[in-house]
């Protein structure tokens, strides 16, 4: 049996992973941020102080990368070599460098496979930057996330107060540029996605309209 798949890709900060959440929990399946995955490969990265812009070396890192999603008490945690490695990957330093080695393609086709069979077994709402446009092109709902920039830096400051607005705008700006100029998988609305700015949504109303969408398109 085909499992429902709903993407929601977008940028940083567009809200993608409190909808993803809430949405997977109305439709009563698990919810993928694979963005932990490609934090993950940094974390490891940093920690194993591989150099990875060397073809040779990150090849030989990534053969021996062990990374898998555990069920958590109400989401799926992140391991590596079978350690829970979920409280490391949220630092802005893991997140420049999740972005800088993603646009490796070895380090895209290594995790492709993990994201493909966690759909195999159920239905899910997958995050990221390529799922509609890579890993599920054939996702009956694909949906895109986005919003200005300074408001989404806002978003993320009021996360991490203690933060630098400015520095938080830059590194998003940076972010978005290196996420959506890579040759591979750059981040782009599939042709096929329902694109939302978030802008000046609340979550609920971006919870509403993607329900909306589903449901329309699970009667027609
Ligand atoms: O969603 P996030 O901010 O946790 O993602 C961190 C980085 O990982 C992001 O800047 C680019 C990369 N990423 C990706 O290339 N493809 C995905 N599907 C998810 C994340």
């Amino acid at each position: 049996m085909k499992h429902q798949i709903v993407t929601i890709d977008g940028p940083a900060g567009a809200g993608k992973t409190t909808i993803s959440k809430l949405l997977a929990k109305k439709l009563r399946c698990i919810y993928v941020d694979t963005g932990a995955l490609y934090r993950g490969v940094a974390y490891e990265i940093k920690s194993q102080k591989i150099d990875w812009e060397n073809d040779v070396c990150l090849d030989a890192f990534l053969k021996s990368l062990d990374l898998n999603f555990i069920k958590g008490k109400d989401t799926l945690l992140l391991t590596s070599s079978k350690k829970d490695i979920t409280p490391y990957i949220r630092t802005p330093e893991i997140s420049m460098l999740a972005s800088a080695s993603s646009a490796k393609p070895q380090v895209r086709s290594a995790l492709l496979n993990i994201q493909k069979n966690i759909a195999q077994n159920q239905d899910a709402v997958f995050e990221g930057r390529d799922m509609g446009t890579v890993v599920f092109p054939d996702a009956p709902f694909k949906f895109f996330l986005f919003a200005d920039l300074s408001i989404r830096a806002k978003r993320r400051y009021e996360e991490m107060p203690e933060a630098d607005i400015k520095k938080v705008q830059r590194d998003m700006e940076k972010r978005d540029t290196n996420d959506s100029q890579r040759k591979e998988a750059p981040l782009v609305a599939a042709p096929d996605a329902i694109k939302i700015d978030s802008s000046c949504l609340t979550i609920p109303e971006v919870v509403e309209k993607i329900l909306i969408y589903i449901q329309k398109g699970r009667s027609e």
